[in-house]
C-alpha cells in the first residue's frame, strides 16, 4: 500500500516565530512521527519573489533561516523530503498549463489574494506573478500528488482553488491524473492564529511583535516581559481581565493538560485581585522556555554547517524532483502534446 502523500511549505520571507511554531510546525512534526504518509516539505521561495523580486538576497537568506527553523522544530530528512520550489522547474512548467483553465476573474476573487493585495498597497500595479501564485501553489500541491496539505486557516482558498484545477484538468483531458487534496487546518484557532505580544491580531516580522525560535533566552525574556496584558490592571489587588491579555491567551496555547489546573488557578486569582503581571509572566517565561530551549539547542547546533543544511535541501530537491518530472510526463502525455 502507498503511503498517503503530504505536502506544504513556507514562504521564505524572514525567520519562523513561535506562531508559525503552533499553528503548523509542531503539527508537521507530528504527522512526521506518526509514519503513515510521505511527506515534502518546501521552501515556497518562487511565491516569495512575487512581491520581493528586488530582494533575492533576502529569500535566500531566509531559505537558510528556514531550514534551521524546520531542523530545529524536528523535522528529519532522512523522514520527510525537504526542498526548494526554485530548484524544480517542472512545477513552473506545469502552472503554465494550468493557467489556462483559469480565469482571471476568478483569480481576482480569491479572498486570501484579495486581503493581501490590499494590505500590500500594490495600487494599481499589482506584479502578474502574484496574481497567479494560486495557480502555482497548485502546481506544488498537484506535482507530488499530494493528498492532504497541513497548512492555516488564511490557506483555505488556495486548496479551494487547487481542487478546482483538478477537477478542470482531468475532465478537460478525460483522464484521471491529477489527484484532489485535502487541507488539514489547526483545530485550535486560538494557536491558528497567535496574536502578536502586544496584542494585535497576528503575530509578524514586519510587526515586530513576535518571539522568534531563533531568540536567545534572554531576548525571550525582555519579550515576555513586555506583553500586552490588562492595561487597567495597575495596582496587584486590583482585579485585572483574562481577555485580551495576552500572558493567559499564550498560557492557554502553551500550556500542556497538566498544567490546565495551575493556569486556571491563577486566572480565577487574577481576576479577584492579589496576583500581579510579574509572576503571571514568569510562569509563562517557564513553560515558554520548556518548549524553546530544546529547539533553540538544537538550531545552534545546526547553524554551525550552513553548506551541510544546503546539501540536505540539495538531496531533498533533487528527489522531490523525480517525482514532480513523472507527474509533469503525465500532464503532457494527458494533453497531447508530446510530439516525439
Ligand atoms: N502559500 C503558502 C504560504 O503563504 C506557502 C505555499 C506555497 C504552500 N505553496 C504551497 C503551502 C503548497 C502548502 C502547499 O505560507
Amino acid at each position: 500500500m502507498m503511503k498517503p502523500i503530504i505536502l506544504t511549505g513556507d514562504r521564505p520571507t524572514g525567520k519562523l516565530h513561535i506562531g508559525h511554531y503552533v499553528g503548523s510546525l509542531k503539527n508537521r512534526v507530528l504527522l512526521q512521527e506518526q509514519n503513515q504518509y510521505d511527506m515534502y516539505v518546501f521552501l515556497a521561495d518562487q511565491q516569495a519573489l512575487t512581491d520581493h523580486a528586488k530582494e533575492s538576497e533576502k529569500i535566500k537568506d531566509s531559505i537558510g533561516q528556514v531550514a534551521l527553523d524546520y531542523l530545529a522544530v524536528g523535522l528529519n530528512p532522512e523522514q520527510s523530503t525537504i526542498f526548494i520550489q526554485s530548484q524544480i522547474p517542472e512545477l513552473a512548467e506545469l502552472t503554465m498549463y494550468y493557467m489556462n483553465l483559469v480565469s482571471l476573474a476568478r483569480l481576482e476573487r480569491n479572498p486570501t489574494v484579495k486581503t493581501e493585495i490590499a494590505q500590500k498597497g500594490f495600487g494599481e500595479s499589482i506584479p502578474t506573478g502574484f496574481l497567479v501564485y494560486p495557480i502555482s501553489q497548485a502546481a506544488d500541491i498537484t506535482a507530488f500528488k499530494a493528498n492532504l496539505v497541513p497548512v492555516g486557516t488564511d490557506q483555505k482558498p488556495m486548496i479551494e482553488q487547487t481542487r478546482e484545477i483538478v477537477r478542470s484538468f482531468n475532465r478537460t483531458y478525460q483522464r484521471d491524473v491529477l489527484v484532489e487534496p485535502e487541507g488539514i487546518y489547526p483545530e485550535n484557532d486560538a494557536a491558528g492564529r497567535l496574536p502578536g505580544l502586544d496584542g494585535n491580531a497576528k503575530m509578524s516580522k514586519s510587526l515586530n511583535n513576535g518571539i522568534f525560535l531563533s531568540d536567545d533566552a534572554d531576548t525571550v525574556r525582555k519579550k515576555v516581559m513586555s506583553m500586552y496584558t490588562d492595561p487597567d490592571h495597575i495596582r496587584v489587588e486590583d482585579p485585572g481581565k483574562i481577555e485580551g491579555n495576552m500572558v493567559f491567551h499564550y498560557l492557554d496555547v502553551f500550556g500542556r493538560k497538566e498544567d490546565r489546573a495551575t493556569i486556571e488557578e491563577m486566572k480565577a486569582h487574577y481576576q479577584s485581585g492579589g496576583l500581579g503581571d510579574v509572576k503571571t509572566k514568569r510562569y509563562l517565561l517557564e513553560i515558554l522556555d520548556r518548549e524553546l530551549s530544546p529547539i533553540r539547542e538544537r538550531r545552534l547546533e545546526y547553524a554551525k554547517d550552513m553548506a551541510e543544511v544546503f546539501r540536505m535541501l540539495e538531496k531533498g530537491s533533487q528527489k522531490a524532483r523525480e517525482k514532480a518530472a513523472q507527474t509533469l510526463d503525465e500532464v503532457k502525455e494527458a494533453m497531447g502534446i508530446r510530439y516525439f
